[in-house]
């Protein structure tokens, strides 16, 4: 199996072009942390996002909108201190890019500087002057066009877009607008496999799908979903290649156990206690009540054993 992180010290967005050129799959994955950053790259994945889904996957949010500018940097830092080879993306955060260029390129801008190495927003036709602002600040963006978490009180829910033959061709539209404005690449999120499958061969940039079937030049998932680590039964879309929640659980219910019945820690766990230290233990007495005082360790370890 080829990957570009086998090409490269670290993955380019050229890179990503040529792959998707030669008709290889890019592979995208959300990383929220130092840990999952780390297991993320040593799997060799092609970019990793810190996904705003930070909110309901790590954070205990019901959707996406609570998350802030400061708790997505907070989030990338950890992931960027890893220094990933991996390509390094980052979501834009509701309210981050939506109100006017400037506060736009100054948002992004703040996390380029984190160490993030482009950035993903949400919408179609009515970014691109924020898309255009953006690639002239030397930013890479990412578009994100189909089931956009973001517009979940529009979309009623997470629900399956361009079913109908106006909002596909709207969506194909807002695809060729997106890569025109400049965007390096576009995400499709939970639209009809034929419908990601025309957008890919109608544009030249690299698509990545989730929940879009197999015709994208990439496809991205949440990590904790891969892993089973949702508590909640996944989206029909996820394919979970263990059961982390439960495999990870039966082995702190082991340790509980070997903590209640005294199995826990063994010698093996434990520091042993140098002779020297040992012996001033052995002739330590308490202090006599009379002075009331605590004596220190040192003169302890003088007094003479009666
Ligand atoms: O935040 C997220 O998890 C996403 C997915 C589409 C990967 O944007």
């Amino acid at each position: 199996m080829s990957h570009v992180s086998d090409l490269r010290p670290s993955v380019t967005i050229p890179d990503l072009q040529r792959l998707a050129a030669a008709g290889k799959k890019i592979v995208m994955i959300t990383a929220y942390d130092a840990v999952t950053a780390r297991i993320a790259d040593a799997a060799k994945v092609d970019i990793m996002l810190v996904g705003d889904s930070v909110s309901n996957v790590c954070l205990g949010f019901d959707n996406s909108l609570p998350v802030t500018m400061a708790m997505m940097a907070h989030h990338l830092e950890a992931v960027a201190r890893t220094r990933p080879r991996a390509l390094l993306l980052v979501d834009m955060p509701y309210l981050s890019y939506h109100l006017g260029v400037e506060d736009t390129v100054r948002n992004a801008g703040d996390f380029m500087r984190r160490g993030a190495q482009g950035v993903k927003l949400e919408g179609g036709a009515k970014r691109v002057p924020v898309v255009r602002a953006l690639v002239d600040a030397e930013i890479p963006v990412m578009g994100h066009l189909g089931l956009t978490p973001q517009s979940i009180h529009r979309m009623g829910g997470h629900k399956v877009q361009g079913k109908t033959g106006k909002a596909a061709v709207e969506l194909l539209e807002d695809a060729l607008r997106l890569q025109d404005a400049g965007c390096f690449s576009v995400l499709m999120e939970g639209i009809p496999a034929e419908l990601a499958a025309r957008v890919t061969e109608e544009l030249e940039v690299p698509t990545i799908g989730i929940g879009a079937g197999a015709g994208c030049s990439g496809q991205v998932l949440v990590f904790h979903d891969i892993v089973g680590l949702t508590p909640d039964r996944p989206p029909k879309f996820v394919r979970a290649y263990m059961n982390a929640f439960e495999e990870i659980g039966a082995a702190l219910a082991r340790w509980g156990e070997d903590v209640r019945e005294g199995s826990f820690p063994g010698p093996q766990e434990s520091f042993t206690l140098p002779e020297e230290a040992r012996e001033a233990l052995k002739r330590w007495r308490p202090a006599s009540p009379s002075n009331g005082e605590h004596q220190l360790a040192q003169d302890l370890a003088l007094a003479p054993v009666k």
